[in-house]
C-alpha cells in the first residue's frame, strides 16, 4: 500500500515553489491551482498576489514562469504559458499522466492514503420507531449514513455507529397496557428463513397492535388512566411491564432488518442503542445542567434559553431538558447521548444524519452540551441535514390516497423496474432467470441510493423511479453499465493484458479520462471534509461520462499497435477499478454483466 501523489498535488509544489523564488513574500501562498479548459490546469494565485503588492499581474506571472519552465517530454511539465490578466496554463506531459497513473493501478487501494491522523466517529443514522412502519425519510438517513461509515472507514477512521431508534416515549405506556390486556396477541413472529416475509409478519402484527391499542386509548377513559400509571411503571423499571416493552422492541427489529436486508444495509444489533439506552442518564443529565445553572425552572420546566432563538412571537424558545411533570423527552435523551459518547465512546467527532427539519433540535442540544463543557473543542459535532423525498407533484410524497408511502412499496417497485429493464437489455437472452432477479436488485436498489446520494445535502428531491433507473443520464444504472462494458472488454481481449506505456503518446480522450482518473483520492478527501457523498457521486458519473466518450473514440481492442492495446486496457482497467471501489464506498454493486 502506497500512497501516490496526484498530477495535481505535485504541480501545486512546483508551482508554490517558483512563487516563492519570484516573490518572496508570497512564501506560503496558494497558487490557485484548477482544472481548466484550456489547459489541464490553471493557476489564478498571481492575480491576488500582485493585487497585493501592487505590481503588475502579467509581469508578475511572467516572472513566475521563468522560474517555473517546462519540463520537456520526460518530466511533469508539458507546457506553461502565462494567458489572461496573469493566469498560468499549464499542461502536463503524457509520459506523467500514464506513469501516474501506473503507480495507482499497482496499488490496492489505487493509491488513496489513509487519514494521517483518524480519530473516532460516532454516527448517529438508520435510526426508525418501534412499532411504526419506517417511511422514506428513513430511507435517506439509512443511505446516506451507511455510504458515510464505509468512506470514514476506508480512510482509516475508528466508525462506531448508533442508531437512535425511537423506543422510548407515552405511546408504550398504552401499547403495553393494551398487551396486558390481550396476552394473546403476544405471539411472536418467528425469524424465518426469507427476512422479507418475517419483516412483513411482524409489522402487519405491530401495525394491528397499535391500531386496536389506539383505538381503546382514545374511547375509553379508563383504559386511557391504566396506560397512563402503565408509563410510570415502565419508567420505574417494573420488570413485567420491561419484558412486554421488550418484546416490542424485539417484534420491531425483526422488521427493521427485513427492511435493511432488502436496502442491503447492514445494521449490528450492538450499535442499536435507542432512546430507552440513556434511560439511566437522564436524571444525572438534568441535575448537571440544573446545578451548573446552564438550564433554569420556568413555568416549572427545566429549561435552556438562547439569546438568538425566538418564535414568530419573538419570545425565546427553550431547550425543555425536563417537563413541568417531571418526565423527559427527545432533548434529554439526545443530551445524554452527548454525554455518553464522548465520555464513554471517547468520540472525537459525533455526526447525526437526521431529517434537516430538526436542526433548530441539534443546534439547542449541541450549544447546551457546549455550555455544560460536555462538547468541547476537541470534538467536532455535526448534523448532517437531509431533504424531503417530493412526488413528482413537488409535494412531499403520498400514495394516491394521502397516505405517507411504504419504503418496502418503493424499494419492491425499483427492483421490479430494474429488472424490467436488465431483462429487456439481454437481447440475446444470456442470462438465467435467477441471474437476471439478482442483477435486478442490484440495479434497483443502488438506483434508489444513487439517487439520494447524488442529490446535495440538506435539499428535498423528486422521487422519479423513471429517470432513477434510466440507462442514461446522471444515474447508478448508467454507472454499472460503464463497468459491466469494460469487464465484457475483458472477456473478449484474449491474451491482451493491461500494462501502462508511459512512452506512449496520449489522444484528448485518454488525457481526459486518465486526469480525471488521478483525481480519486483527492475527491474522496473532500468527500470527507464535507460529509457529502454526493460529491464521490458526480466524480463517478464524471468518470464514467469520460470513459463513454473515450470508448466512442479510441479503439481498445483494435488499437494500433500491440502497445496501445495493452495501454488502452490498462486505462479500461483502472477506470472499472476506480469506479467499482467508489460504488461500494456508496454502497452500490458492481454487476460483471448487465
Ligand atoms: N427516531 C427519530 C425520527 O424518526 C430520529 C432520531 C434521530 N437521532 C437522534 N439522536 N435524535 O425522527
Amino acid at each position: 500500500m502506497a500512497s501516490v501523489t496526484s498530477l495535481s498535488a505535485s504541480l501545486q509544489q512546483r508551482v508554490s515553489a517558483a512563487l516563492a523564488a519570484a516573490v518572496p513574500s508570497a512564501d506560503g501562498a496558494d497558487p490557485l491551482l484548477r482544472r481548466s479548459d484550456r489547459a489541464d490546469f490553471q493557476a489564478n494565485g498571481v492575480l491576488g498576489l500582485a493585487k497585493r503588492a501592487k505590481a503588475n499581474p502579467r509581469e508578475l506571472a511572467a516572472a513566475v514562469l521563468a522560474e517555473l519552465p517546462a519540463d520537456g517530454p520526460e518530466g511533469l511539465i508539458g507546457e506553461i504559458e502565462v494567458s489572461g490578466p496573469g493566469f498560468l496554463n499549464i499542461s502536463v506531459t503524457d509520459r506523467a499522466i500514464t506513469g501516474n497513473l501506473a503507480l495507482r493501478a499497482a496499488d490496492d487501494r489505487l493509491g488513496v492514503p489513509f487519514a494521517e491522523h483518524p480519530g473516532i466517529t460516532v454516527i448517529d443514522y438508520a435510526q426508525p420507531n418501534v412499532a411504526k412502519e419506517m417511511h422514506v425519510g428513513h430511507l435517506r438517513s439509512s443511505v446516506i449514513g451507511d455510504a458515510i461509515v464505509r468512506i470514514l472507514r476506508f480512510n482509516g477512521e475508528k466508525v462506531i455507529p448508533r442508531h437512535h431508534i425511537g423506543d422510548w416515549g407515552t405511546q408504550f405506556g398504552m401499547l403495553v397496557q393494551y398487551l396486558m390486556e390481550h396476552p394473546a396477541e403476544l405471539e411472536s413472529t418467528p425469524r424465518a428463513a426469507d427476512s422479507a416475509e418475517a419483516g412483513e409478519a411482524s409489522m402487519s402484527r405491530l401495525d394491528r397492535l397499535y391500531k386496536s391499542a389506539r383505538t381503546l386509548f382514545d374511547s375509553d377513559e379508563e383504559f386511557k388512566d391504566r396506560s397512563r400509571k402503565r408509563l410510570v411503571q415502565l419508567q420505574a423499571g417494573d420488570e413485567e411491564t420491561l419484558r412486554i416493552w421488550q418484546w416490542l422492541v424485539d417484534e420491531s427489529l425483526i422488521y427493521f432488518h427485513s427492511v435493511y436486508d432488502k436496502l442491503d444495509i447492514e445494521i449490528e444489533d450492538e450499535n442499536v442503542v435507542g432512546e430507552s439506552g440513556y434511560n439511566d442518564m437522564l436524571v444525572e443529565t438534568s441535575d448537571l445542567l440544573e446545578k451548573s445553572g446552564v438550564a433554569v425552572r420556568s413555568d416549572g420546566a427545566l429549561c435552556v434559553f438562547f439569546d438568538d432563538i425566538k418564535g414568530k412571537d419573538g419570545e425565546p424558545v427553550p431547550l425543555i431538558v425536563r417537563k413541568s411533570d417531571g418526565g423527559f423527552g427527545y432533548p434529554a435523551t439526545d443530551l445524554s447521548a452527548v454525554r455518553d459518547r464522548t465520555q464513554n465512546l471517547h468520540a472525537t467527532t459525533l455526526l447525526y444524519v437526521v431529517d434537516a427539519r430538526q436542526a433548530l433540535h441539534f443546534r439547542m442540544v449541541f450549544e447546551t452540551a457546549r455550555r455544560a463543557g460536555w462538547l468541547t473543542d476537541d470534538v467536532a459535532v455535526k448534523h448532517i441535514p437531509f431533504g424531503t423525498v417530493l412526488g413528482k407533484d413537488g409535494k412531499p410524497f403520498k400514495t394516491r390516497a394521502g397516505e405517507s408511502v411504504k419504503l418496502e412499496d418503493l424499494l419492491d417497485e425499483a427492483v421490479e423496474r430494474a429488472t424490467a429493464v436488465v431483462r429487456e437489455k439481454d437481447v440475446k437472452g444470456e442470462l438465467t432467470d435467477a441471474e437476471i432477479a439478482e442483477r435486478g436488485a442490484e440495479v434497483g436498489i443502488g438506483a434508489v441510493k444513487y439517487a439520494d446520494l447524488s442529490t446535495s445535502l440538506g435539499r428535498d428531491y423528486v422521487f422519479d423511479l423513471d429517470r432513477m433507473v434510466s440507462l442514461n443520464g446522471d444515474t447508478s444504472v448508467y454507472i454499472q453499465y460503464s463497468y459491466a462494458r469494460i469487464r465484457s472488454i475483458f472477456r473478449r481481449a484474449g491474451d491482451a493484458k493491461p500494462v501502462p506505456h508511459p512512452e506512449l503518446p496520449l489522444a484528448p480522450a485518454e488525457r481526459a479520462l486518465g486526469l480525471l482518473l488521478d483525481e480519486f483520492a483527492e475527491t474522496l478527501d473532500s468527500t470527507v471534509e464535507t460529509y457529502e457523498p454526493h460529491k464521490l457521486a458526480a466524480y463517478l458519473f464524471a468518470v464514467a461520462s469520460a470513459f463513454a466518450t473515450f470508448y466512442e473514440q479510441c479503439p481498445v481492442l483494435k488499437a494500433e499497435s500491440p502497445a496501445e492495446v495493452e495501454n488502452r486496457l490498462f486505462l479500461c482497467d483502472l477506470t472499472a477499478r476506480t469506479l467499482r471501489q467508489g460504488l461500494t464506498l456508496l454502497g452500490i454493486h458492481t454487476p460483471e454483466r448487465l
